[in-house]
């Protein structure tokens, strides 16, 4: 939930700060576009209120300078404010004072040095004039020329409050309106993302009910084909490969530890029947070799468990040596002769003289696993062929049999671990299930694979094949 709040609560100030970026650059060109175009206005108001103050400041019947007065105190109809205008005439470039308007009372425009010097040159002349007590002017000064003189200055000016106090009205309206919009976008956003992400909530809320009891349960698909049904449809995916490894965890530790019971009762059994009596030096000597023999299988068996769990973990050690193959395999065979001979079983080897990369010790295990099936599995007179083709990348070997065969609905289980095809049978010839499983993960390990064929009654073949040395090197 604290996620959620968070993701939300970001979300809804990304939205936000987004928009106030905008806002801001939005109102910042409103404010001094607006600001420019009032500016020019009251220039080109001015110019023209000069231009006819010039036309008819003489033209009084009597001829002195006068002009249009306005009465001193700014007029105001429906909330609109008369311009309050200001007019002077000097004389240039003395800069006597000829005559000014009433509005200027006791005051007058003042004519800058500045001024003076681009006048002289017949230009017209703005300025904004400052006074600490009143608010700032804007002011026009106009050349008049008589006989292509400038002989007199009109100025005209006008006090920026007005558009100043526009401006600062356009401002409030501005910040006001920026501030609802942001504040109704934070709302709207925290809203519309608490909406979206509600179904994330309800998906958390029922995964931290899934544990290792109810790894069944799965998560509804409300709306399959948008990016949540997608988180769903692959969380469930995943809830798939986690309940069938968590199955076959529990599988396998169930099985481990049945299997090892079995030798365990048997050393235990063995060791207690020995102490019941006193016994004869033979009697005990039997008993010993009873329990060594069951100890012997109990270190097998723990050794194949050690061996499948480094696989599991990704940690069988893969030297990538040059392996001889076919002296490899006949090391294999010379290691089972002995049985071989006992069972009156034929071993046949004939497989090319190719260099296999891998690991010695665990291919040797992985051909003797395959051949201590075929010779478990094969009864006398049988024979057991190992042959070997290889094309340019890879080396395929085949271990053959003229066994007892594999019933065919079993031929995809017998890689399993514990996978017996007759526990009974097998258990009598020893055998835990996990020779084969062991030969899938050696040879997974050096990126081969393995294969079988099978016919009951006809005897099995296992092929493996592996890639060759030089092919890697
Ligand atoms: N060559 C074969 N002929 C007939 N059946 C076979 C052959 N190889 C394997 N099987 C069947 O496949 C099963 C699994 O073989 P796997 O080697 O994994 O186990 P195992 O031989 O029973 O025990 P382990 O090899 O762990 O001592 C065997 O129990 C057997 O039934
Ligand atoms: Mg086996």
């Amino acid at each position: 939930m604290t996620l959620c709040r968070t993701l939300r609560a970001r979300l809804a100030l990304q939205y936000a700060g987004v928009l106030a970026l905008l806002l801001c650059l939005f109102s910042a060109g409103v404010y001094f576009g607006l600001r420019t175009v009032l500016g020019r206005n009251l220039d080109a108001s001015l110019w023209s209120i000069a231009e006819s103050e010039v036309a008819s400041a003489s033209d009084a019947p009597d001829g002195a300078v006068h002009f249009h007065e306005v009465s001193p105190n700014p007029l105001r109809a429906g909330g609109v404010a008369r311009l309050d205008k200001l007019v002077q005439l000097r004389t240039f470039p003395q800069g006597r004072l000829v005559g000014k308007s009433r509005t200027l009372g006791a005051s007058e425009l003042p004519l800058s040095a500045q001024a003076r010097a681009r006048l002289a040159r017949g230009e017209v002349v703005f300025e904004t004039v400052r006074t600490p007590a009143s608010p700032p002017i804007r002011m026009i000064s106009l050349p008049i020329s008589v006989q292509g003189e400038v002989r007199y200055v009109m100025q005209v000016g006008a006090s920026l409050a007005p558009l100043q106090t526009t401006l600062r009205r356009l401002l409030g309206v501005l910040l006001v309106l920026d501030a609802s919009a942001l504040g109704l976008t934070a709302l709207a956003g925290s809203f519309l993302a608490r909406r979206a992400l509600r179904p994330i909530g309800q998906l958390v809320r029922t995964l931290e009910r899934i544990e290792g009891q109810s790894l069944h349960r799965r998560l509804a698909v409300v709306t399959p084909h948008d990016e949540l049904g997608r988180l769903t449809t692959v969380l469930n995916r995943m809830l798939d490969r986690l309940e069938r490894s968590f199955r076959s965890q529990q599988r396998f530790i169930a099985d481990a530890s049945h299997e090892l019971r079995a030798p365990l009762a048997s050393v235990q059994l063995a060791l207690e029947l020995a102490l019941r009596r006193p016994r004869t030096a033979q009697e005990y000597r039997q008993a010993v070799q009873s329990a060594l023999e069951d100890v012997a299988h109990l270190s097998r068996l723990v050794e194949d468990l050690l061996t499948l769990s480094r696989a599991d973990s990704g940690k069988l050690e893969i030297a990538r040596r040059p392996v001889p193959l076919a002296s490899l395999l006949q090391q294999v065979v010379a290691a089972f002769a002995q049985r071989a001979k006992e069972k009156q079983l034929e071993v046949a080897v004939a497989v090319p003289e190719v260099v296999v990369a891998g690991e010695p010790a665990l291919l040797f295990r992985l051909f003797a696993n395959l051949l201590d099936n075929a010779l478990r599995y094969t009864p006398a007179p049988g024979q057991i062929t190992l042959t070997g083709a290889a094309d340019a990348d890879v080396v395929r070997v085949t271990v053959r049999d003229t066994g007892i065969g594999i019933p065919a609905e079993h031929l995809p289980r017998i890689f399993e671990r514990f996978y017996r095809v007759e526990s009974e049978r097998t258990r009598e010839t020893g055998g835990s299930g996990l020779g084969l499983a062991i030969c899938q993960e050696i040879v997974r390990a050096h990126g081969g694979t393995l294969t079988v064929t099978s016919t009951v009654g006809q005897g099995s073949a296992f092929t493996v094949s592996l890639p060759l040395y030089n092919r890697l090197v």
